[in-house]
């Protein structure tokens, strides 16, 4: 039996990973997981349950307790915390500004990454996005791709999901995140080993979506 086909979409905040992917999962027909909406909904739990989120020990413990599903349609993907849709509020600045913190605890990646492994498994062939998928969750994805824009780019997009008006203000919070998601020691955002970098900078997302469907057809 050949194993399902995994599509390993990685890279920065902005870089348009969530509509590319989504696009990309539509296309194909494939299931869609958005592992930055786990780290979010965890990061959720965890504020909403008061833990200090400055204390690994005790983010770490915490997280054990939480319970999270992901449904994985590309047109509909959901998100619950015990049973409680999320999708709305893990979208909040405060989560927002919080979940970096959250990500580099290594129990919650391992806790994490088990459950993202289990949905890679459990679908017909799906595309994965995050920051450590082509690295991490899925070194096996038969594509990888590192999706990329200039920082002003991405802010600029970013501020028009937010509905903000401040770009400047929007690529510094952006680069604060991509700074400590790019250093810190668990499984930091890099480019995967046989990914391939693709720059949305001066790319629509239909062409970016193009893009990445013909390299799926060119490798699986
Ligand atoms: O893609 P996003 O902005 O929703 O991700 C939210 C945060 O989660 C981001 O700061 C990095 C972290 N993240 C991670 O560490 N590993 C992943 N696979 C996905 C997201």
């Amino acid at each position: 039996m050949t194993s399902p086909l995994v599509v390993a979409i990685d890279g920065p905040s902005g870089s348009g990973k969530s509509s590319t992917s989504r696009g990309v999962a539509d296309r194909l027909k494939l299931a869609y997981l958005d592992t930055g909406a786990m780290y979010r909904a965890m990061t959720w739990a965890l504020l909403r349950a008061g833990v200090d989120l400055s204390d690994p020990a005790a983010v770490a413990a915490a997280a054990e307790r939480v319970t999270l599903s992901s449904g994985t349609d590309p047109l509909a993907p959901t998100i619950h915390v015990d049973g409680t849709d999320v999708a709305a509020p893990i979208r909040s600045d405060e989560v927002t500004g919080s979940v970096s913190l959250v990500a580099a605890v290594p129990h919650v990646r391992e806790l994490l990454v088990d459950l993202q492994r289990a949905a890679i498994a459990d679908s017909d062939g799906i595309v994965v996005e995050g920051r450590d998928i082509g690295s991490v969750v899925a070194p096996d994805a038969q594509v990888k791709i590192y999706l990329v824009a200039d920082p002003a780019a991405r802010a600029a997009r970013r501020a028009a999901e937010n509905g903000s008006t401040d770009a400047a203000a929007t690529e510094a919070a952006l680069a604060a995140r991509d700074q400590i998601d790019s250093t810190r020691t668990a499984s930091p955002l890099k480019k995967a080993d046989g990914a391939i970098v693709v720059d949305g900078t001066h790319l629509t997302l239909d062409e970016v979506i193009e893009t990445i469907v013909g390299l799926v057809g060119e490798r699986s």
